[in-house]
């Protein structure tokens, strides 16, 4: 049972909460725990599209015996004007858990005000906590734990990156962030990760960044609802692709939390090679949602 009322961003459980709900997604997915929810029913709301979050959350529901309910924002009243108060109120009088994947993060948190019953932070613009719990899971998995990791993100201090901050910070990874100017990761979560005792080092170029890196975190460099800045941001992003020159030297592995736009963030060699991680980092995202879900709501 976690603290928390919510998931919101991946610092609203606490570092021993996040070791339990890894260590309990790592043993349903062994086979070693038959964790259930029988009978519980998640509310799935999307205003962006989505294939590794709906179906892992509803395959998750479904293997431990619920079910997951997808709303997308032309199936509900929220799509034609019903407020998101009376949206969430009226969710939480028909299902156990909420998951949203929302453009603005503060719609999030008026819907986590306005609920009675767990809400699941599915992805907003600020943050992707359920991603940093998978890629956790992945990199607990490959390299035995996270003491002694570096990892480096290189590219868009997007939402992936601002929860992977914060979640690196809370494992003890040691950290190196390559972004472009104005591309930055928020203060905020440099300041969190620096709360945690782990802040991230920040540097400009992605060739320092991965140098002596054991992992290299990538993703897109224009986010869904950026679509108006790619112009400006293929600029801006120049000399941050993933490739081989930049990995030459290293024997880095590579993830990405996809979908990833091969050519741009990263390149078509490196994701189909032995670095990638990004299918093991797609599956935990299944494992790891469930080891959430059963702590949030057993
Ligand atoms: N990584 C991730 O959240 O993928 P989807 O957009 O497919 O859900
Ligand atoms: N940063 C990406 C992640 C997609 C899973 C986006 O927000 O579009």
């Amino acid at each position: 049972m976690l603290e928390t009322d919510h998931f919101l961003d991946i610092d609203d459980v606490t570092t021993d909460e996040l070791q339990t709900i890894l260590d309990r997604a790592a043993a349903i997915k062994s086979g070693a725990d038959d964790a259930r929810l029988p009978e519980r029913t998640m509310g799935m709301l999307f205003e962006k599209p989505s294939t590794r979050t709906r179906i892992s959350f509803e395959t998750g529901m479904t293997q431990l015996g619920g079910h997951a309910v997808f709303l997308g924002p032309d199936d509900i009243q929220l799509g034609h004007g019903e407020p998101l108060s009376d949206t969430s109120r009226v969710l939480s009088r028909y299902v156990d858990v909420v998951m949203a994947r929302l453009f603005s993060h503060d719609d999030l948190v008026e819907i986590a005000d306005y609920a009675d019953v767990p809400v699941v932070n599915g992805l907003t613009d600020d943050a992707h906590p359920c991603q940093t719990l998978a890629d956790l899971l992945t990199i607990k998995e490959q390299f035995g734990g996270f003491d002694g990791v570096r990892a480096a993100w290189v590219g868009d201090g997007n939402n992936v990156g601002q929860s992977f901050v914060v979640g690196a910070a809370m494992a003890g990874l040691d950290l190196t962030v390559a972004t472009p100017p104005d591309y930055g990761m928020s203060d905020e979560c440099v300041e969190q990760a620096a709360e945690l005792g782990h802040e991230p080092t920040i540097v400009d170029a992605p060739e320092e960044a991965v140098s002596d890196a054991d992992v290299v975190y990538t993703d897109v460099w224009i986010s869904m609802g950026q679509e108006s800045e790619r112009h400006e941001k293929l600029q801006a992003f120049e000399g941050y692709q993933v490739n081989e020159d930049l990995l030459s030297g290293t024997d880095a592995k590579v993830m990405h939390c996809l979908p990833a736009h091969r050519g741009e963030e990263i390149s078509h060699d490196v994701l189909e090679s032995d670095r990638a991680l990004v299918w093991d980092q797609a599956e935990n995202r299944l494992h790891a949602q469930k080891g959430l879900l059963v702590e949030l709501l057993e």
